[in-house]
């Protein structure tokens, strides 16, 4: 290992073909480790990733009581009783998500003392509609050196309005407010799957949760959480990225296990491209198939906003897609300000791309060459793995802890469809 790690060597410039299944989703089974914490009962976790960032929320449950047995991508998490709510710092600032850690510790043992947490380096990304809606619940929020410590005799439900519908400042509120006493109501909640999918969860243990999925949560807390068996729901993202790795090696790939009804902005932005996209709900849950090996492919223009518009972490991967189309497109990005930084990387392999601001224009097709880049945060590295397997000739991706931390297998993924990529 030199000073960037492993690396990924790619020998690009073949179509991808034939077909792949993909894990569950990152974030959403990221959810389901702190409302695992919200029970004293066992809980069962299925179709969990096998991604560093479990590990790591693994590492953060046991430090606060839990005991974790993982078996392939099944996660049983028991937590009869809370024994720290101070998770340690050097666990919590590795992930973003670990600040979840705050609600889940506030609805259960009434306090937590956590230090801001890690997580790529893509945007400014504040906490302060978490710290709103603990202190809506009643909670006192407290900056004590380094950490952030936030406490409640008694969580109350309370109207909840959110500034902005950050998604894991949804999850934090939900945590805490599913034992809170009386309704709690969130507006302008984040309505992205996987919350939506967190929120089913917790109605599986007992709480009564309704307009999940919507921009209006609404939570009738319950005395006590039970134990549950769920399954974690497919990886929008990591489909998106095969398909798009398909699209720009100018494939044929049908991607298994994947939730077409969570896909729709990406869909309809292939169509709108000229490429074909096919849906099913055949063997191995629902498919999603994109042929990409004849016809023109033209430029097209992508909001990256909350869901469901056009995801965020799609982004970076859609823009090396579309240096193979004909035209200029353009990705406008209005979740992160920080979010363009794989522009350089792609321009190491030959891309025709520049920023504008926010702003990102394409300009196709291109003939793209093997070169040495960087996975800068997982979907930055996203791109580089599209864009390399896309450039005749080898090309070296340095810094794949990254791709390691949201992509499971991705080395074998994509050599079933027939990539030539090897893991040094
Ligand atoms: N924001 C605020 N105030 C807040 C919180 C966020 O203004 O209090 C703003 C941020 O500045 C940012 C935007 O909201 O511009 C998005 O932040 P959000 O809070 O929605 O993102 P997040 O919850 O921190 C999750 C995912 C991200 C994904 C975003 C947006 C996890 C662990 N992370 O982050 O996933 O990009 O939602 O969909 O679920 C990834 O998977 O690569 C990843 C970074």
């Amino acid at each position: 290992m030199g000073e960037h790690g492993d690396r990924y060597v790619i020998d690009g410039g073949q179509p991808l073909r034939g077909e792949v299944s993909v894990s569950g989703s990152k974030n959403a089974a990221l959810y389901t480790l702190p409302a695992a914490l919200l029970t004293s009962e066992p809980v069962t976790l299925r179709n969990v990733p096998r991604i560093a960032d479990i590990g790591e929320f693994a590492d953060i449950c046991r430090a606060v009581g839990s005991r974790i047995e993982v078996d392939g991508e099944t996660l049983r998490i028991h937590t009869p009783e809370i024994t720290s709510t101070t998770p340690p710092a050097e666990l919590v600032s590795r992930l973003r998500a670990s600040f979840l850690v705050m609600g889940a510790l506030l609805g259960r043992a009434g306090e937590a003392e956590c230090p801001p947490p890690g997580g790529d380096v893509i945007g400014s990304r504040p906490l302060d509609v978490h710290f709103v809606g603990f202190k809506m619940l009643g909670a006192n929020v407290e900056r004590r050196d380094s950490s952030w410590y936030v406490q409640a005799d008694r969580l109350r439900g309370a109207r909840i309005f959110f500034d902005y519908p950050s998604v894991l400042g949804t999850v934090n509120v939900l945590l805490a407010a599913v034992r809170a006493e009386g309704e709690t109501t969130i507006v302008n909640a984040a309505p992205e799957p996987e919350v939506a999918m967190l929120a089913d969860m917790l109605v599986s243990m007992g709480a009564r949760i309704s307009g999940q999925g919507t921009s209006f949560i609404t939570v009738q807390g319950v005395e006590r959480l039970g134990g549950t068996d769920f399954s974690v729901i497919p990886d929008r993202l990591e489909v998106g990225t095969y398909l798009l790795a398909a699209v720009a090696t100018r494939g044929d790939v049908r991607v298994t296990n994947a939730e077409p009804a969570h896909l729709d902005s990406l869909i309809h932005k292939l169509r709108e491209m000229g490429v074909e996209v096919g849906l099913d709900d055949g063997a191995g849950g629902g498919g999603v198939r994109v042929c990409a090996s004849d016809g023109p492919m033209q430029a097209i223009q992508v909001q990256a906003v909350p869901y469901p518009g056009f995801a965020t972490d799609l982004h970076p991967p859609m823009a090396a897609a579309l240096t193979q189309v004909r035209g200029v497109s353009l990705v406008h990005e209005r979740v992160y300000d920080n979010r363009t930084l794989y522009v350089n990387e792609l321009r190491k392999l030959g891309a025709r791309i520049i920023t504008a601001g926010d702003t990102v224009l394409i300009e196709g097709p291109t003939d793209l060459g093997g070169s040495t880049v960087r996975a800068l945060d997982i979907r930055a590295g996203a791109a580089t793995v599209v864009a390399a397997l896309a450039a005749r000739g080898e090309s070296t991706i340095l810094d794949i802890h990254h791709l390691d931390r949201g992509y499971s297998d991705l080395q074998g993924r994509l050599r079933a469809l027939g990539a030539s990529i090897e893991r040094r």
